[in-house]
């Protein structure tokens, strides 16, 4: 898939896309709709009619790991494999003279408090937000893209105010030409292409472009036009782009907001973004992700997924996936091991490779380490705690200032079976299950 477009009609053909004609207030209303859906048949959302808009949004479409796995034209019980072994065949990016993404081009008296939808999510929330626009930003010295997803409050008139403290690689960029005493030239792009929705995700080294890697991960290269008031090449196929800079020297009050961990991050003081230009579409469509929602946490989780892979296949040949259960602060990786040594190992390596990992846990093959249930089972009928559960100490997990006391220390739990006694645990199978038609079965109503 090479554009937004491709996934929205990836979902349509599967039936994977409700649409919603119903107008609908993007204050409140238009989350609790997208909640009710996750909760439920978690199928992609497209909002026709959107109060104070003329633009629809789109909502949900990475509800299922497989839709991400769909996009970059994936399987999703290789996608791990598949994502690490192509990162590395990163792709120049191919100028195009124009696109879509310029049809309208608007320089002049820009307000994103009314040529945005202005999506408010949770109760408390300062306002409305972009959530779902990835920042597009070359190094000041280098030229080097970064990309990541960033939330930005939309104030008003030609006003942001964005989330991206260093270490993220964006506020990096932006020290280094805060250092020089310039303002930071960025574009915010709303309806990406898959491959670069992930490579924003990704904890891609500093020195890489990312706009390479969304070509690797999509496999053919990023098409990508110049900005018209910014020295900036972004999507030519993309929806919405705003071009703008990130201010040197200024931050401003920005939240609370209701976080993916599903608390609220408080007001804190951050970065400004002032808005030249708003490029889109004519019949442009609207991206919005619910923080912590089922579609920003196969956004995050994939590329942690995909990190932890890296380290634990250095140590165990044979994995059969990873999972980045509870708001990705941990993991479940179903291994099939050849030696006691494997699963310790996994555990260790799988935090090493992700900060944030507070509790690991390592389970047999015959376990969907996607199934909580199934991990649940797997501790109770396969643990010995005395043995199996390693705390460690100190180290810590997720790094926010006013919470880092609770994420001091990090837990290993080993489920597999000790391997002189796999017989003893071969679990149940029932022939003739997986053919078996229930309607064929049951009496009519
Ligand atoms: C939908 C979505 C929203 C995100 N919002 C933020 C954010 O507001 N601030 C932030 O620092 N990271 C946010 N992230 C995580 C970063 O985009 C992610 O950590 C990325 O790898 C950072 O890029 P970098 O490696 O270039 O620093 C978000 C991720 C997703 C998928």
């Amino acid at each position: 898939m090479r554009t937004f477009r491709d996934l929205l009609a990836w979902l349509e053909n599967r039936g994977d896309l409700a649409t919603v004609s119903r107008a609908v207030d993007p204050r409140h209303e238009l989350t609790a709709v997208m909640r009710r859906m996750q909760a439920g048949a978690n199928k992609g959302l497209l909002f026709k009619q959107v109060k104070g808009t003329d633009i629809p949004v789109a909502t949900n479409l990475f509800g299922f790991r497989r839709a991400v796995a769909a996009s970059l034209g994936l399987d999703e019980p290789s996608l791990l494999r598949s994502m690490v072994a192509l990162e590395g065949r990163r792709m120049p990016v191919e100028h195009v003279a124009t696109g879509p993404v310029h049809e309208v081009v608007k320089t002049d008296d820009v307000d994103v408090a009314r040529d945005v939808p202005q999506v408010v999510f949770a109760e408390h929330d300062g306002g409305a937000y972009i959530t779902a626009g990835v920042l597009i930003a070359p190094h000041p010295r280098t030229g080097v893209y970064n990309a990541s997803w960033n939330r930005c409050q939309l104030v008003g008139d030609d006003k942001l105010r964005v989330r991206m403290m260093p270490p993220q690689h964006l506020g990096r960029y932006h020290a280094e030409a805060e250092a020089l005493g310039q303002n930071l030239p960025c574009a915010i792009v709303i309806g990406a292409p898959p491959g670069l929705m992930m490579s924003a995700a990704s904890k891609v080294p500093y020195e890489v472009d990312e706009l390479e890697v969304a070509g690797a991960w999509q496999q053919s290269p990023l098409r990508v036009v110049r900005c018209r008031t910014i020295p900036v090449d972004v999507p030519a196929d993309a929806e919405i782009v705003i071009e703008g800079e990130v201010v040197c020297g200024v931050r401003e009050e920005e939240g609370p907001f209701g976080e993916f961990t599903d608390a609220y991050v408080p007001v804190m003081r951050n970065h400004v973004f002032r808005v030249k230009a708003i490029t889109r579409r004519r019949d442009a469509i609207y991206h919005a992700i619910l923080a912590g929602g089922t579609e920003d946490l196969n956004l995050v989780g994939v590329p942690i997924q995909t990190e932890i892979y890296k380290k634990v296949a250095q140590f165990v040949p044979r994995i059969r996936d990873i999972a980045t259960p509870g708001y990705v602060f941990g993991c479940v990786i179903a291994i099939e091991k050849d030696n006691e040594d494997q699963p310790k190992n996994a555990l260790l390596a799988a935090m090493a490779a992700y900060s944030w990992s507070k509790v690991v846990v390592v389970v047999d093959a015959d376990v969907d380490p996607f199934d909580a249930a199934d991990v649940l089972w797997a501790i109770q009928t396969r643990c010995t705690p005395e043995t199996g559960i390693y705390v460690v100490p100190r180290i810590p997990s997720y790094t926010r200032e006013d919470v880092r006391d609770i994420h001091r220390g990090k837990v290993g739990i080993d489920a597999t079976v000790p391997l002189d006694k796999r017989a003893l645990f071969a679990r149940r199978r029932f022939p003739g299950e997986d053919a078996v038609r229930l309607e064929e079965y049951l009496d009519g109503r």
